[in-house]
C-alpha cells in the first residue's frame, strides 16, 4: 500500500469521535516500535518528521524506512513534517514523498502566515499533498524554538474562518493549552485546556479537522524510572489523558506526541543498562526501547485516542 493523505482519516475520525495518533519519528526503532502497536492494535497511523528528524537521520533514510513500514504492516500511514519552518522545507519534503506537511507560520503576524500558508497550500494541493497550517501559539521547545509562557497565545476563534478560506488548509492546529516538550505544568497547579476556544472553533469550522500539539502526558513513572536509573529530570506533570480523550470526541482528529515517546524510550534504555552493566551489543538494549516504545504507542491508541481497530 502506498503512503496516505490524512483526507480520509480526519473524516473517518471526526466522524467516530475519535483521533489518529501523530508520533515523531527520529530512528529505525521509533518506526518500528509505533508500527508495531499499530499493528497489533490495526491502528491507522501519522508518522511525523521534524526539521531536526531530517538533520539527525537523513530525509531519505527516514522515507526509506517508512516506506519499508507500509510495506511490512499493509497498515494506512500518512507521512508528515512537522513545524515546517518555511516554504522551501515544505517543497522539499512534498517533492522528496512527504504526503502531508505543515507549516507553521505561528510565530509570524497574521497576514504573513495566510501568505506563507497559502503558498505551501497551492504547492502542495498541485501535487497531491496535504497540509496543516496553525493559529496561535504553542509554549514549550521545539528545535531551536523556545517559546515562553509570557509569549504563548491561544487561538482566536475570530480568525479561524477567515484563515482557512483564505489560505485553503486541510487541517489547522490550535492553541488552547497545551505546549511542548516534558515541562507543561508545574507540581501542583491544575492543567487546563480552554476547551471553550476549541468549542468556538469547532462551531465555527463544521465538520474541519483540528489538531492538538503538545499531547504528551507527562507518565509519572517513567520520569521517576529515568531518576531512579541516573538520570535527572525536573518535576513537572504533562496533559492529562481524560482531557485529550475528550478533546478527540470532539473536532480534534490528530493529536502529536513525542515526548511521551522519548520518556518511555530513555527510561527502558536507562534501565536495561543498570541493570545489565556488561551489555555492549546495541541489539541488547534497544529491543527493550522498541518494545517500549511499542507499549507507549498502545496504551495512547486505547486510552487517548481511540483509533484501534480505524485501520
Ligand atoms: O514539536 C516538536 C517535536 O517534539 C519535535 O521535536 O524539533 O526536537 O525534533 P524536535
Ligand atoms: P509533546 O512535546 O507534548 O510530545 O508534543 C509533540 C508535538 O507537538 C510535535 O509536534
Ligand atoms: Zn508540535
Amino acid at each position: 500500500m502506498p503512503l496516505v493523505t490524512t483526507t480520509k482519516m480526519f473524516a473517518d475520525a471526526y466522524a467516530g469521535g475519535y483521533a489518529i495518533g501523530a508520533f515523531n519519528v527520529n530512528d529505525m526503532e521509533i518506526i518500528q516500535g509505533i508500527v508495531q502497536a499499530g499493528q497489533a492494535l490495526n491502528a491507522p497511523l501519522i508518522l511525523q518528521v521534524s526539521k531536526g528528524a531530517r538533520a539527525y537521520a537523513n530525509h531519505t533514510y527516514l522515507v526509506k524506512l517508512v516506506e519499508a513500514a507500509l510495506e511490512v504492516t499493509g497498515l494506512p500511514i500518512a507521512l508528515h513534517l512537522d513545524h515546517g519552518p518555511d516554504f522551501a522545507t515544505c517543497k522539499s519534503c512534498i517533492d522528496g514523498g512527504f504526503s502531508s506537511v505543515m507549516i507553521d507560520g505561528s510565530h509570524l503576524p497574521y497576514e504573513e502566515n495566510v501568505a506563507e500558508t497559502k503558498k505551501v497550500v497551492e504547492y502542495a494541493h498541485a501535487h497531491g499533498v496535504v497540509v496543516e497550517g496553525e493559529l496561535g501559539q504553542l509554549a514549550g521547545v521545539e528545535d531551536d524554538v523556545n517559546v515562553s509562557a509570557e509569549d504563548a497565545s491561544y487561538t482566536k476563534p475570530e480568525q479561524v474562518q477567515d484563515f482557512v478560506a483564505r489560505t485553503g488548509v486541510d487541517s489547522l492546529a490550535i492553541a488552547i493549552g497545551t505546549s511542548h516538550g516534558a515541562f507543561k505544568f508545574k507540581p501542583g497547579t491544575k492543567p487546563q485546556l480552554r476547551f471553550d476556544i476549541l468549542r468556538e472553533v469547532a462551531q465555527r469550522l463544521p465538520g474541519f479537522p483540528i489538531v492538538l500539539h503538545g499531547a504528551s502526558s507527562v507518565p509519572q513513572e517513567f520520569v521517576a524510572q529515568i531518576k531512579q536509573y541516573g538520570g535527572a529530570m525536573d518535576d513537572a506533570i504533562g496533559i492529562p489523558e481524560d482531557m485529550l480523550r475528550e478533546a478527540a470526541k470532539m473536532a480534534v482528529c490528530k493529536i502529536n506526541i513525542d515526548s511521551d515517546l522519548r520518556l518511555a524510550m530513555t527510561a527502558a534504555l536507562r534501565r536495561h543498562l543498570t541493570e545489565n552493566p556488561g551489555h555492549f551489543d546495541p541489539r541488547q538494549y534497544l529491543s527493550p526501547a522498541r518494545n517500549a516504545i511499542q507499549a507507549m504507542v498502545e496504551h495512547k491508541i486505547e486510552n487517548v485516542l481511540g483509533c484501534a481497530g480505524k485501520a
